[in-house]
């Protein structure tokens, strides 16, 4: 009869405490399921970090190393233990952490899924000053896309503000980082073969067309890679085509595809061998530096500055010929070509969503879906069989403003708030009904145009990134915006640390906008 009552009181005890609302630790993302036991674990000096050797000896050593440097409690002698065991059959980048007083287990079934144990476990250790409660959790990622974008064509931000935002990701178990190199203002990549495109075409940026040259040598690009990769993140790198090639254009005029005033040399020229060519090789060395299996190539806003299109003799030819119908036929033939180029070569092209139209494959291409004034777009990328990255403007452009009195950034019909980032995608998911297997996952996308230092580029990215981390990671049944707001000064406090200037959202007058550099910065719409 005892045992029975206690087995219920047992049983009733672990259902408390599983609930979201007691189960909340200062985790960012929050796990999939939490049991709280009683007792702590303490980190201390003493601590002895095993494994089952290979990758998990590795972590293991890492992790020794970040524990030693919290100058835990002398006389505490616990034992941590991580354990890469693929029989164990955990989820892809998941993960089981244990903790009881005397001993504290990590383990998964995927090197990325025991590096987050191990990111879990700091986080406790850190938060809790090395005195963590005993807790069971199994965790698992609810999309395998989690990435955050950094535009340095408009602004060059360098090596070690990425290693910054890489570390930070890291600890949000966010896994891909894509690079927005080349654009309008400026070209910010090595390539040996045109030696014009980061010798000058890396002069200016947005607010200074004579600012010095700045761009990552291949070098860099390599070294930035490899610290990537320790951290499981997977770098995407975009080379934007056929608009938005204005830098590449400047330096080699025989690939351009003419423009007009401000839209001189938007475009590649879409029809001759000779872009093909040039961008074919580009390529071969950006595909020699990235590990990635996808290369994104942009393929947006075309119109934007392709007026010579309509007008070039030799253009207006081709599109007879090949029986393009039109320019925007012209465009989309351009987008397969670069698809089957780019397949050719073994990789799958990335683009924005207005490839969908230009009818590439769905095997060799995948869409990120930007417009969120085309909602139809979304929907008929999912109907047409590609699978779909989620970044759109309202509410996943961190160029856009997060507080109603701030007056440098975009709006558009309102703002892009924590809170909204904190509830995508549940307020369109509806629209992918049926559909919820071709959802890749998100993206928290920064547009540096109005960005011009790194002040103002950390006052943008956070605290909204950790948002976008959790609706990546986290169970939209394990979401809960009040909570998340409750444990968010956890993570200002990590912040305050890394000495980065966020925006506060519980005293916003505490943390001034940076000022804007330029008239043109201030609240722009679209
Ligand atoms: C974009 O914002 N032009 C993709």
């Amino acid at each position: 009869m005892i045992h029975i009552e206690r087995r219920i009181a047992l049983v009733v005890m672990a259902c408390l405490l599983s609930l979201p609302g007691l189960s909340q630790l200062p985790l960012f993302p929050t796990p999939a399921e939490v049991r709280m036991a009683q007792g702590h674990f303490t980190v201390g000096r003493e601590l002895q970090v095993s494994s089952n050797g290979g990758y998990a000896g590795k972590l293991a050593g890492i992790l020794s190393e970040e524990l030693k440097a919290m100058d835990g409690d002398a006389s505490s002698s616990g034992q941590v233990y991580l354990e890469l065991d693929e029989r164990a059959a955990l989820p892809d980048e998941g993960y089981v952490l244990e903790v009881t007083p005397a001993k504290v287990v990590l383990k998964a079934s995927s090197e990325a899924g025991l590096f987050y144990a191990k990111e879990t476990f700091l986080q406790l250790a850190e938060a809790t000053d090395g005195k963590v409660r005993c807790c069971r959790i199994e965790d698992a990622p609810r999309y395998a896309w989690r990435g955050f974008m950094l535009d340095e064509s408009r602004h060059f931000f360098g090596k070690e503000k990425v290693k910054q935002y890489l570390d930070i990701m890291a600890s949000l178990k966010m896994n891909v980082f894509h690079w927005h190199l080349t654009d309008e203002p400026g070209w910010r990549i090595e390539i040996k073969k045109y030696p014009k495109l980061t010798a000058e075409g890396a002069v200016g940026n947005w607010h200074d067309p004579k600012a010095p040259a700045q761009f990552y040598t291949q070098d860099d690009i390599r070294e930035i890679v490899a610290y990537a990769a320790e951290r499981h993140i997977m770098i995407l790198p975009e080379f934007d085509m056929p608009g938005h090639a204005t830098a590449a254009c400047r330096l080699y005029p025989e690939v351009s595809g003419g423009g007009e005033g401000k839209w001189e040399g938007f475009t590649f020229h879409p029809c001759k061998e000779e872009t093909f060519e040039f961008i074919s090789n580009i390529f071969d060395e950006i595909i020699s530096l990235f590990p990635s299996p996808y290369i994104h190539v942009g393929g947006d806003e075309v119109h934007f500055g392709n007026q010579s299109w309509y007008t070039d003799p030799e253009i207006q030819q081709f599109i007879k010929d090949k029986n393009l119908g039109n320019e925007v036929g012209l465009e989309h033939y351009f987008i397969r070509r670069i698809n089957d180029m780019l397949a050719a070569k073994g990789k799958i092209m990335i683009g924005w969503d207005e490839i969908v139209d230009a009818g590439v494959s769905p095997d060799k291409s995948v869409v990120m879906w930007w417009r969120h004034d085309k909602k139809y777009q979304l929907v008929k990328a999912l109907e047409n069989g590609y699978k779909v990255i989620m970044t759109p403007r309202r509410p996943l452009y961190a160029d856009f403003v997060q507080y109603g009195q701030h007056r440098v950034g975009r709006t558009w019909g309102g703002y892009n708030p924590i809170e909204d980032v904190y509830r995508f995608p549940e307020s369109i998911i509806h629209l992918a009904q049926g559909y919820e297997e071709q959802i890749m996952g998100l993206q928290f996308s920064l547009w540096t145009e109005r960005v011009a230092d790194a002040k103002r580029l950390d006052f943008m990215a956070f605290p909204r990134l950790a948002a976008v981390a959790e609706s990546a990671w986290t169970l939209a049944k394990r979401k809960e915006y009040s909570l998340f707001m409750q444990k968010l000064p956890k993570f200002l406090e990590t912040l305050d640390e890394l000495g980065i200037y966020y925006f506060n959202p519980f005293c916003p007058d505490s943390t001034p906008e940076p000022d804007a550099p330029d008239k043109e910065d201030v609240l722009k719409n679209g």
